[in-house]
This record gives C-alpha cells, sequence and structure tokens, in this order.
C-alpha cells in the first residue's frame, strides 16, 4: 500500500531530500508530505516553488524486484491526471512526465534513486501539484493551481488519497507489464504520434513529424531523417 505509513512536516527542505536521508527509517509505501518547502526541487536542476496550499509530497519505495524509474514516474502521471478527470479537470502529460493543463503546468513528478555499491535501495518518487496555492505573477503565463481551474478549493486529503490509491492499482496491475504503462501514458500523452513538432538538433530548430513513442524516446522524422529526442530541453514550444 501507499500511504499507509505517513509523516507530515509542516517545513522542510524538499520531501525528497528528507527521504533520501532518512529512508532507513520508513517502510516500503510509506509518504512524507510537507505543507511548505524552502529548497523544493524540480526535474534537471531546477527549484520548484512550493508555498503553503500546494500538495508536495514523496513516496518511498524499497523494491525487491527491479521497476525502471521511468515506470513509476509514468504510473503517477497517469493517476494524477485520471484522478484530475474524476474533477472534470482535463489535464494531460506534456511528455515526458509534466501535467499540463491548457498549455500550463499543473503538477510535476521527480523520481530519484539511492543505491548502495550499485544495488538500488530506494527509490523516491517526488509529487508536486499545485492545489490551492496562489502562482505568483511571473509563473502565471506558464503554471496554474487546481483552485484557479474549478474556481474553489480542493481537499489536499482526498487528492493525495485518490493517487495514491490509483496509483498503487496501477503499479499491482502492471508489475511486470511495463510496455502496458507505456500504452496507457501515451493515451495521456501530448505530443502523440503524427504531430507536427519543433526540436532542436546542434543548436537549430527544425520541424518534423512524431514517428513513434517509446518508453523513453521521441522518434521524429525531420525531412526524411529520424532523429531520437530523449530531453525535453530539445522539444520547442
Ligand atoms: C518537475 O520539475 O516537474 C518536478 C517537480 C517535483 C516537485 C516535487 S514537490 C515534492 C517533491 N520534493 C521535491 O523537492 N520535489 C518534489
Amino acid at each position: 500500500m501507499i500511504g499507509e505509513e505517513i509523516e507530515v512536516l509542516y517545513e522542510v527542505d524538499s520531501t525528497n531530500e528528507f527521504l533520501k536521508r532518512n529512508y532507513k527509517s520508513f517502510h516500503d509505501g510509506a509518504i512524507v508530505v510537507a505543507i511548505k518547502q524552502t529548497a523544493g526541487k524540480g526535474r534537471m536542476g531546477r527549484t520548484w516553488y512550493s508555498p503553503e496550499g500546494g500538495l508536495w509530497y514523496s513516496v518511498l519505495f524499497k523494491p525487491k524486484v527491479h521497476i525502471s524509474l521511468h515506470s513509476y514516474t509514468k504510473v503517477f502521471s497517469i493517476a494524477i491526471v485520471e484522478v484530475l478527470k474524476k474533477l472534470k479537470v482535463k489535464a494531460y502529460i506534456k511528455w515526458p512526465n509534466d501535467i499540463y493543463y491548457n498549455g500550463k503546468k499543473l503538477a510535476g513528478i521527480l523520481s530519484e534513486a539511492v543505491s548502495v555499491n550499485d544495488r538500488v535501495v530506494a527509490i523516491i518518487v517526488g509529487i508536486g501539484i499545485n492545489v490551492n496555492n496562489d502562482i505568483p505573477d511571473d509563473l502565471k503565463d506558464i503554471a496554474i493551481s487546481l483552485k484557479d481551474i474549478l474556481k474553489k478549493k480542493v481537499k489536499i486529503t482526498y487528492l493525495l488519497d485518490a493517487i495514491n490509491k490509483h496509483a498503487w492499482n496501477l503499479l499491482i496491475s502492471y508489475r511486470n507489464e511495463t510496455e502496458n504503462i507505456t500504452k496507457l501514458w501515451k493515451k495521456y500523452l501530448v505530443p502523440r504520434e503524427g504531430d507536427r513538432i519543433k526540436v532542436k538538433v546542434d543548436e537549430q530548430i527544425v520541424e518534423g513529424t512524431v514517428l513513434k513513442i517509446t518508453e523513453d524516446t521521441l522518434y521524429v522524422d525531420v525531412g526524411g531523417k529520424v532523429i531520437g529526442v530523449q530531453s525535453i530541453h530539445q522539444l520547442v514550444e
């Protein structure tokens, strides 16, 4: 189960960092929730603005069988989108794993592994969702919170519980079939196969058609040449 063991902190640097320091004291499936983070981390070394009102938490896994970090991230991105769908919020996954609504970022996921002597001993999935927090003016063009979409506040404990339950069910159902996680993830993904997109190749911006999307690569046909895109930095808005 996810969230049977739960630690709520009023303030912490980052729930991911907290679990990295303290994973030995928690069981598989434990979660750490922060009311606010003072040094929230985003992907690619970015900071993640985490004031009161948002849902900022990390889930600890101590897997006995190997499941890729990608798969954990995908499972949570699917769970978030499907729970939001129940609230009538049509969110989507912007490749590879950002949760967007109407061109603005609503949530993000940062999965990290802790290894000891080359063995993965803990997986930490950090989830950040703009729920009831205000988005600062300088981010209003690129980020949005649930309360602004729904025009009312949302119960954070409901969201937390619903996402964890759903993610757990997905993990159990797809444990040995990660290709099916990828299939489901593609259902909510933007861009989709066949879409025209712009990508950066050797500092040049070129346009092409998405031929195929695999677990970790977008294959784009640029004038007959197929390019494999693996970093969000290569995607041009
Ligand atoms: C992204 O860049 O999109 C990922 C953002 C992940 C933010 C969450 S908030 C809870 C957890 N703790 C962190 O420091 N980061 C993740």
